[in-house]
């Protein structure tokens, strides 16, 4: 099902036209569609309905409490990266005992927060991680669950910037060390080895890399075997890629197939960390554009949302299809370059863009729900975006638009001299 689509010639999202939503909680505004994340994660979930698995989505790609309420509700585990995401799902209704906490970075703090709240499994990351995991259950009086992040060496052939699961990358351990870390674990009073887990990049387009991945982590799960040490899960990670532009990723049940078939018959539970491939398609970013600007060169279209709205453009090169709310058949196309309002050249949202537009007009970015506005910053001390879920003919206000005292809230001044 389409969840965004034009009906004579305006965008609708769901049951409601993207100028009515622009029209209540103004621009730049985010929208998900319910209906979409729901129709994503159960493509998951029914792809895998007759074996052991858990879909872990990962809260980074979208953490809005609405978004995560959706998934928990509709039976999502949660793959976080902080405290502040397992807090998140938390206050979302989420189950933690679904949740795996991934990151290489994780201070003991929010390893014992995690024990407290009794999370599935921690990803570890690094030999020194377990080291720390083991004190910290040790003082709590836990055991912790641990899975090791191997990293396969494998070119996930996608953006330098989201391949994560090359050698020269900072996550994850050695295939070799991997032996090692899991030989240690077994002799933690505090650790009980559950799984095997990697993730080898984002936006990933075939399935190759997947199954090479795959492949040796299931030759490293018969030789821990061959130790005595036994793998009750495997966790593949996210990656899996979306459509934005003209990129053919396999679909989620392709994906699926493809890894069940590698798997067959082994008595494993299947993990995986779906991010994008949930949320991407899910929602778009509404914006206005304030001013046009021609030059002999270009014509800019100076919207109202910039790279601290939307940084994917500017920070990946991405391409996000960008297309008016309202379609004007009398307006004449022109190449337009859709920039922000923040002071910095990599400030646009799209170039020579084919569009007719006018000032005024509403414009929708495409394929914004993952990574969009969680990445949203305050920079030139601009308010974040407001978001919205709709829910067939409802509109939900999920995030408020952020007022220029609640960023100032956290500021001081120094005290007068005397
Ligand atoms: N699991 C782990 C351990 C991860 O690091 C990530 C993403 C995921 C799962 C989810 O991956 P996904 O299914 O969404 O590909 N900001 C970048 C993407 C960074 C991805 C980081 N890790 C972007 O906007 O393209």
């Amino acid at each position: 099902m389409q969840n965004f689509y034009y009906r004579e010639g305006e965008l609708y999202a769901e049951g409601i036209s993207a100028r009515a939503i622009a029209e209540r909680f103004d621009t730049p505004c985010y929208v998900y569609s319910r209906a979409a994340l729901e129709g994503a994660l159960d493509e998951y979930q029914q792809a895998l309905a007759d074996s052991p698995h858990l879909i872990c989505y990962a809260v980074k790609a979208n953490s809005n409490l609405a978004v995560l309420n959706i998934l928990a509700r509709r039976g999502a585990g949660f793959d976080i990266v902080s405290e502040g995401e397992l807090e998140r799902v938390l206050a979302a209704g989420g189950d933690p005992a679904k949740t795996v906490f991934s990151g290489v970075g994780k201070k003991p703090a929010e390893m014992a927060r995690a024990l407290e709240v009794g999370i599935h499994c921690f990803n570890l990351e690094s030999a020194a991680e377990l080291e720390v995991l083991n004190r910290v259950a040790a003082e709590l009086g836990k055991v912790a669950a641990v899975s090791v992040r191997v990293n396969p060496d494998v070119d996930a052939r996608t953006h330098p910037y989201i391949s994560t699961g090359l050698k020269e990358n900072k996550f994850g351990v050695t295939m070799e060390e991997a032996l090692r870390v899991y030989q240690r674990a077994t002799e933690l009073s505090h650790i009980s080895v559950q799984g095997l887990d990697c993730h080898i990049g984002s936006q990933l387009t075939e399935l190759s890399p997947f199954i090479d991945a795959l492949q040796r982590l299931l030759g490293l799960i018969d030789q821990l075997q061959a130790q005595g040490i036994a793998i009750r899960h495997l966790d593949l990670g996210g990656g899996l890629g979306v459509r934005y532009r003209d990129e053919q990723p396999p679909s989620i049940a392709s994906y699926i197939e493809a890894i069940r078939h590698v798997i067959g018959d082994r008595p494993l539970q299947l993990i995986l960390e779906p991010g994008r491939s949930i949320a991407a398609n899910a929602g778009i970013m509404l914006t206005r554009v304030e001013y046009t600007k021609q030059t002999p060169e270009h014509n800019f279209a100076v919207v109202d949302a910039g790279m601290n709205d939307m940084i994917r453009p500017a920070l990946y090169q991405a391409w996000l299809d960008i297309q008016p709310a309202s379609q004007r058949p009398e307006v004449q196309a022109l190449d337009w370059d859709i920039v922000g309002p923040v002071c910095e050249t990599a400030d646009f949202l799209g170039k020579q863009r084919s569009l007719a537009i006018e000032p005024g007009e509403l414009l929708s970015v495409f394929g914004a729900g993952a990574y969009g506005f969680v990445m949203s910053s305050n920079y030139n001390t601009r308010g974040r975006a407001a978001e919205v879920v709709v829910d067939g003919e409802q509109l939900h206000l999920a995030r408020e638009r952020e007022s220029i005292e609640e960023q100032l809230r956290l500021e001081h001044c120094l005290p007068a001299r005397d």
